[in-house]
């Protein structure tokens, strides 16, 4: 039998639903502990799941999607966060945003096939003076423009960083 999803080993879903039978909420439960083992919700994970709780899969997916900290897509290994603040969008945010999707075939929202990055738009990352701004992995570069993104994305392609 196939013992792990995604690269990592596979959750015990069936001593999960004994952990947490009959408490309050414990699909919620259930669903972080899954989320907290593999960074999101793998769907294969999820149809089990509903075989051992004998749950229909739509609910499964109602819960998780009501709530935004549940991730449906595996985590990359970097993430960039493109800001869409008033401040930057006004400073060409949007054409830094499209760069980066089509570079990486990647749509906000979503991980490269090859897990490198996560896309994410965000609201404003309190640099404003610096806009546009996008932030990768908690580091800030500012005044971007869309020729330089090779550049500052290329050490991340290289496994440089
Ligand atoms: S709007 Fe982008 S940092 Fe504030």
């Amino acid at each position: 039998m196939d013992t792990q999803v995604n690269g990592n080993t596979k959750v015990d879903i069936k001593g999960l639903a004994e952990k947490w039978k009959g408490k309050r909420g414990n699909l919620i439960m259930i669903l972080h502990e899954i989320q907290n083992h593999y960074g999101y919700v793998p769907r294969e994970v999820s149809l089990q799941l509903s075989e051992v709780l004998d749950v229909p899969l739509a609910r499964i997916y109602e819960v998780i999607t009501f709530y935004n900290f549940f991730k449906l897509e595996p985590p990359g290994k970097h993430t960039i966060s493109v800001c869409m603040g008033t401040a930057c969008y006004l400073k060409g945010g949007a054409k830094l945003l499209d760069e980066i999707k089509n570079m990486f075939a990647v749509e906000e929202g979503q991980t490269t096939k090859d897990g490198l990055f996560h896309l994410q738009v965000v609201r404003c990352l309190g640099c404003c003076g610096l806009a546009p701004v996008m932030m990768i992995d908690g580091k800030i570069f500012g005044k971007v423009k869309p020729d330089e993104l090779m550049n500052i994305l290329s050490p991340y392609v290289k496994g440089e960083v």
